[in-house]
């Protein structure tokens, strides 16, 4: 699929039924330890994550990825950090939306004081740390073995980037 025109912006209601088939078509037993999620309707996601919670990418106007980021331990010692967590439609991989979505949500962390973002990363997943890798993110340690997924045991990467 083309991409012409791209837009970055927090979340909206409108934006939902888009966010939903997103998560329906991505997550499998190599981009997350928890494959069997689903989501029974738009509305159904937006109380999960209510308007604002996350950065949307829309092409054309259609919701095309996402990315948010949420405290780690909400204790004073630990506020500087976040985790984040993105997606992007599969029509539209290797488009740079993914590249975008990372870099705006780095300034919306930096606005709100933070220092340091982490993520978790299947080892398996190869497409994503190639990804993150390519985005600035180091290694920071390693949960081995953490998942059984597909019949074999998954190492968990912790991946991180000061911002
Ligand atoms: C990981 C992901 C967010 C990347 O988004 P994207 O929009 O495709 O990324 P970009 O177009 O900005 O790609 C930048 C780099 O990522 C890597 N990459 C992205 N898509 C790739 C693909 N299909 N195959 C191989 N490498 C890929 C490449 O290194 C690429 O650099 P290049 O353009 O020099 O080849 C996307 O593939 C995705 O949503 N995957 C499924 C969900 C997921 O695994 N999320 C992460 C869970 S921790």
């Amino acid at each position: 699929m083309e991409k012409t025109t791209l837009e970055i912006s927090l979340s909206t209601p409108d934006d939902y039924a888009g966010l939903v088939e997103i998560d329906h078509l991505v997550w499998n037993e190599q981009t997350t330890p928890a494959p069997d999620i689903r989501w029974d309707s738009p509305q159904d996601y937006g109380r999960q994550f209510p308007a604002g919670s996350q950065i949307v990418a829309r092409c054309n106007g259609k919701v095309c990825g996402y990315i948010f980021y949420k405290d780690v331990f909400p204790i004073p010692s630990n506020l500087h950090v976040a985790d984040v967590a993105m997606a992007v439609h599969p029509d539209f991989h290797g488009q740079n939306i993914g590249t975008e979505l990372m870099l705006a949500v780095e300034k919306s962390a930096k606005d709100k004081g933070k220092s340091k973002l982490s993520l978790r990363v299947l080892s398996t997943n190869e497409k994503a740390i190639r990804f993150y890798k390519k985005c600035g993110y180091l290694e920071q340690g390693r949960l081995v073995g953490e998942f059984y997924l597909n019949g074999q045991f998954v190492d968990d990467l912790l991946l991180y980037k000061h911002i």
